[in-house]
């Protein structure tokens, strides 16, 4: 065993959240890039039953399990609740956020606030690659009602799923 657990230091944690409905391009390369800064990165998908998502959490975290398993480091689970809870249960003091421009910021600012004031875990704010700095989840289901599949957008085994659950609707 190598790295920081063999050296009984603890590991260093950090969160990707989001809703993930589906992911794409833009959340990957947020998660590749916070692999590679700490020995774990959770993937907390949050659930909120107010909004109706195209695909089911689990199916959700399915898929972020497949495109991330290359990783290693990745953990993926689905939470109910505050994201600070989330991070109190697991002893992770850092959540990691993309910023795709500066239109994120207020309120990305807002809840880095108020998730310090609760709970003391801290964001940090990844610039997004700015090949995906339009990309989201609802233009991708958008996108994909149409001529085209989004196959830019998304990694291939999200672009089956888009092409299969919208056949269906
Ligand atoms: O992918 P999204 O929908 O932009 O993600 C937003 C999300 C789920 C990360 C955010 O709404 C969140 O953290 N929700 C959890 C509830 C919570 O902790 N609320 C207090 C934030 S100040």
């Amino acid at each position: 065993m190598t790295g920081p657990e063999s050296e009984g230091l603890p590991l260093r944690r950090a969160v990707c959240p989001g809703s993930f409905d589906p992911i794409t391009n833009g959340h990957l390369d947020i998660i590749g890039r916070a692999s590679k800064l700490y020995d774990v990165v959770h993937v907390a998908v949050m659930i909120n039953q107010s909004k109706h998502g195209l695909f089911t959490v689990e199916e959700r975290i399915e898929l972020i399990r497949e495109v991330t398993r290359e990783y290693g480091n990745v953990e993926v689970e689905s939470h109910h609740g505050l994201l600070v809870d989330f991070c109190k249960q697991r002893d992770i003091p850092a959540i990691v956020k993309g910023l795709r421009a500066v239109s994120d910021f207020d309120y990305e600012l807002q809840m880095a606030q108020m998730n310090n004031g609760l709970s003391g875990v801290e964001t940090l704010f990844v610039p997004t690659n700015p090949t995906y700095s339009f990309l989201s989840s609802s233009l991708v289901k958008e996108v994909a009602t149409g001529v085209c599949d989004g196959a830019h957008l998304v990694p291939p085994v999200v672009v089956e799923a888009l092409r299969e659950r919208l056949k269906k609707h």
